[in-house]
């Protein structure tokens, strides 16, 4: 089973930076989003690699993961080579597709069709964070649960947040919990660990319209028939060809599950508020960094 990350948009919520440094190069910490999201994929069960889709402006990310023995010969300290052999490590489990415009993420990750084998397959942001791996492994029990349906991650966003995110509709079936799977009695409970039966998905309803407050996160795990119908995915919002398009025709022939994840177990940073915010909350998690934070956040607060 493939992991496609795709890579390919055009980051122009980072203009005037991505015009030099893809959006999915940007630092979290010490190191670039998109090498959270190659390890992330490389650590999923029963995935044996990953379709990185790009764009023909972003070969950088190509050389990132490939070894470059003149690049090593400047380096001095050991450290500095382990730094650049993790990255390159992880370059060997990738294949590229190059996509040849932002046509919408759904044609971004039709891009990796001939990829995937007729199998399922996992598709993760390149722009979300999930540092401890969690959610695939979530996303692929309870797929295995349901005879191998598409599962989708989902996360409980505020009120005055719902009309900015897709939003789904349906009912809490069942709860994963530490002992497995186990029926829920409760079909509006929308805490981690819910597992609703999807029945159908709205982008960016407006408040009072929405069917429940449970946006799509960056994380799906898709049945073959997805990739099939998104051969003829018809453009949608924005002229674009949706991913969500092709979810929803798949709703009429088989079932679909979503997942609800701890917003904590991820990070958005597609946009410049959750990029700062996503380094913050990750600093913070990480010793390395923690108490300097913690100091300077003091002093700007005092
Ligand atoms: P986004 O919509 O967040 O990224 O897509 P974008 O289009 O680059 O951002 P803005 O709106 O211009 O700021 C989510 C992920 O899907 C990829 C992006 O690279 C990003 O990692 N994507 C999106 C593609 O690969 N191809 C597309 O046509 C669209």
């Amino acid at each position: 089973m493939k992991a496609i990350i795709p890579a390919a948009g055009l980051g122009t919520r980072f203009l005037p930076t991505t015009k030099g440094v893809p959006k999915e190069m940007l630092p979290v910490l010490d190191k670039p989003v998109l090498q959270y999201v190659i390890e992330e994929a490389a650590a999923a069960p029963a995935c044996d690699g990953s379709v990185v889709i790009l764009s023909d402006i972003k070969e950088s990310i190509e050389s990132y993961f490939q070894p470059d023995p003149a690049y090593h010969s400047r380096l001095k300290k050991e450290q500095h080579h382990e730094a650049c052999e993790t990255a390159e490590k992880l370059g060997a489990l990738l294949t590229y597709v190059y996509q040849d415009a932002p046509r919408g993420l759904g044609h971004a990750v039709h891009c990796a069709a001939s990829k995937t084998d007729n199998e399922p397959f996992y598709v993760l942001l390149a722009d979300v964070v999930v540092p401890n791996h969690t959610i695939l492994q979530e996303l692929y029990e309870v797929s295995q649960a349901h005879n191998g349906a598409s599962v989708i991650a989902v996360f409980a966003v505020p009120d005055d947040q719902i009309s900015r995110f897709g939003i789904i509709a349906g009912t809490c079936e069942e709860i994963l919990s530490d002992s497995g799977i186990v029926p829920s009695d409760d079909a509006a409970y929308d805490k981690p660990g819910a597992v609703w039966k999807i029945d159908s998905m709205i982008e960016k309803p407006k408040r009072e319209l929405a069917p429940s407050r449970l946006a799509i996160f960056g994380r799906y795990l898709l049945s073959p028939r997805i990739m099939e119908l998104l051969s003829t995915q018809e453009p949608g919002a924005g002229g674009e060809i949706q991913l969500t398009d092709s979810l929803v025709r798949s709703l009429e022939e088989e079932p679909m599950y979503a997942y609800v994840i701890d917003p904590n177990e991820g990070y958005d940073t597609g946009t410049i508020p959750n990029y700062i915010a996503a380094n913050v909350h990750m600093a913070l998690a990480d010793e390395r960094y923690a108490a300097l934070l913690r100091e300077a956040l003091a002093d700007v607060f005092a």
